[in-house]
């Protein structure tokens, strides 16, 4: 079906369990074309031996997709006959402190994309955007994201990213450019980056270091094990509408604070603190993040009724997997804990 698919921002969290997922698992028959320049974000120990497992079905470019030349000649070069954007600043607190980079990659990158992709329009089947519930920004103790809510991005992450929707949608309509959008809800599992909240918590519990919620931790996230993300991708890759967005969730509602209590209670019944102490005395309520949305939860009866997707992992069986995975991949985690990521902690926390 897909001949030569060009994943932007694979060597990230959901873009490396993707291709992962596509070359292991799913019937895709194609050649990935991996594009990706290597943030703090990117990091090739996420896709360790997809070279070597798959050297006819795998190739790896360092390439910035701001760079409207470079990709021009990636479309050209590899055939690109189809798309699957993931690429781009996904950290909110990192937007709320520099806003910058997110206007480039997601709103100027993605512009990028679509318009070499629109002058290869003969030859594309599809340009799959990935995007965020966040785009639709707070509810209320009531209520679910559907594909009707209005955009009401909150931080300048989820203002960059409803920009790149829109930008999509446009050249659906204007050019006619065979467009498909998804808006998922907050992803968790192996290869995370642990600035966010859910690798965060279990790497700094690991160790016995503080655990930062922040305000009163009542706010609510709707957790999707990131592998439901990827067959939910892929499904929309194959059957979905053109010109249609589909809202992928996990209907797991969780507020903060017992997801961190949950996390604590699931590594003390592993192994304790060398001083017996409890891990939830560990949790340190912090300052608030500025414009921090409430509630975030998705209705995903769209893709469930007209597609036939749903997730498959329970939050309970997710969070244990994915805590199992930190535990056992410390060559992973202690490579990150040793570059960039310690500079930004100290930057943003102040420790
Ligand atoms: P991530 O930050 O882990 O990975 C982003 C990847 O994009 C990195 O590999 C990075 O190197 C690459 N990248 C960044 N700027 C680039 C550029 N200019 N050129 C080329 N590559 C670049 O992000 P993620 O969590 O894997 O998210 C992937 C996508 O899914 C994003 O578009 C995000 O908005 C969306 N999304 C994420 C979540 C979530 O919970 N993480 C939920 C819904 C949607
Ligand atoms: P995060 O993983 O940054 O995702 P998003 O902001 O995109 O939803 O945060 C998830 C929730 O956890 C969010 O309500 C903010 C909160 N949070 C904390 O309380 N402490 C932290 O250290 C982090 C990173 C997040």
């Amino acid at each position: 079906m897909y001949k030569n698919l060009l994943v932007t921002g694979g060597s990230g969290f959901i873009g490396a369990n993707f291709i992962r997922y596509l070359l292991e698992e799913s019937d895709f028959s194609g050649r990935i074309i991996n594009v990706d320049n290597l943030t703090y974000a990117g990091n090739p120990d996420n896709l360790t031996g997809t070279d070597e497992n798959f050297p006819e079905k795998y190739k790896f470019i360092k390439a910035d997709i701001c760079d409207k030349e470079e990709v021009t000649k990636i479309f050209t070069e590899y055939q690109i006959d189809s798309v699957c954007h993931f690429a781009a600043e996904s950290h909110v607190d990192r937007s709320i402190v520099k806003p910058d980079t997110f206007i480039q990659t997601n709103i100027v990158g993605t512009f990028n994309l679509l318009d070499v992709a629109r002058s290869h329009i003969d030859s594309i089947k599809l340009f799959h955007h990935v995007s965020t519930d966040e785009v639709f920004g707070s509810l209320g103790a009531e209520g679910f994201f559907t594909e009707e809510t209005s955009y009401k991005p909150n931080s300048p992450y989820a203002s960059s990213k409803a920009s790149s929707d829109h930008l999509a949608r446009a050249y659906y309509k204007t050019y006619n450019l065979p467009i498909t959008i998804s808006n998922c809800s907050n992803n968790y599992g192996p290869y995370q980056f642990p600035e966010k909240m859910i690798p965060l918590m279990i790497l700094n519990a690991i160790e016995g270091e503080s655990l930062p919620v922040y305000g009163d931790g009542l706010h609510v996230r709707d957790w999707l094990y990131v592998r439901d993300h990827c067959t939910a991708v892929w499904m929309i890759m194959k059957k979905g509408i053109h010109g249609e967005t589909y809202n992928v969730g996990g209907n797991n509602e969780l507020e903060n604070l017992k997801l961190v209590k949950m996390i604590c209670e699931i590594l003390d019944d592993n192994k304790k603190l060398p001083d017996n102490r409890p891990r939830r005395e560990l949790i340190k309520f912090v300052k608030d993040r500025p414009g921090h949305d409430r509630r975030y939860a998705i209705d995903f009866s769209k893709l469930k009724n007209t597609l036939g997707w749903s997730p498959e992992e329970s939050f309970e069986s997710g969070i244990k997997k994915t805590i199992q995975w930190y535990l056992q991949n410390t060559n992973w985690t202690d490579r990150i804990k040793s570059g960039e990521y310690l500079t930004w902690v100290k930057e943003h926390y102040g420790t």
